[in-house]
């Protein structure tokens, strides 16, 4: 299940990052690709431990760990630091999986890719191409171009891949988390029990239940939790 997560940067943070971005030196994606993906990847990046990279990444993160849903929806343990790229002049990245393990730049320990984020920084209207298109189980191929500013989450054990870029350019943070809880599907419910919480306490503040419910969902979390 993928989930869209609108405006996780603003209008104006967005604008601050596309300038930052258009003066910074890009490398070959190919460097960070690993021998799974590199030989279907074309795209440009900025390094890893480029000091923009460092510092828009480390804003990202920023703004994810004070937003409610993606918290909920992820349930963060470790992440990758957020990575920046560019396609453009039909630049594309072809049908392939993530490395189920990532190291993380500058430190010794590993992050397991539960889920893959990619945080759109064009809009739709600046390039033609360039969706994101996943492949789920039971056949469907979702396909994604979202304003920027809007984060896709998705499980990373999806295929995945990025249609040509054929005008303009698609410039994207993409980032890994490893969750608390590894499983899908147990992840997937305890949102959807989270969200059923908070509608609750909107629409029937006062019910008695709502302490119910509350402990269902942390006994559950408690028995899936991985810390
Ligand atoms: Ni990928």
């Amino acid at each position: 299940m993928a989930l869209i997560i609108p405006e996780v940067l603003s209008r104006t943070q967005v604008q601050r990052f596309r300038e930052a971005l258009d003066q910074a030196d890009w490398i070959d994606g190919r460097a960070t690709g690993g021998h799974l993906s590199s030989a279907v990847k074309r795209n440009i990046q900025l390094p890893e431990d480029h000091p923009l990279a460092l510092q828009l990444g480390d804003a990202v993160l920023a703004e994810l760990e004070r937003h409610p849903v993606f918290m909920s929806a992820a349930l963060p343990a470790k992440m990758v630091p957020p990575l920046f790229n560019c396609y453009a002049g039909g630049q594309h990245y072809g049908r392939h999986i993530d490395g189920a393990v990532r190291p993380v730049a500058g430190q010794s320990h590993r992050v397991r890719t539960d889920l893959s984020s990619t945080l759109f920084l064009s809009d739709p209207e600046e390039y033609d191409g360039g969706e994101l298109v996943l492949e789920e189980l039971g056949g469907s191929r979702p396909r994604y171009k979202l304003a920027a500013g809007d984060l896709l989450l998705y499980p990373s054990t999806s295929l995945h891949w990025v249609e040509p870029v054929t005008r303009g350019a698609r410039i994207a943070s993409f980032f890994w988390t490893q969750s608390i809880v590894r499983d899908n599907e147990q992840r997937a419910m305890l949102f959807a029990l989270d969200n059923t919480i908070q509608q609750l306490r909107r629409d029937v503040p006062e019910h008695s239940a709502i302490v119910e419910l509350t402990a269902h969902y942390h006994n559950l979390l408690r028995l899936w939790a991985d810390v």
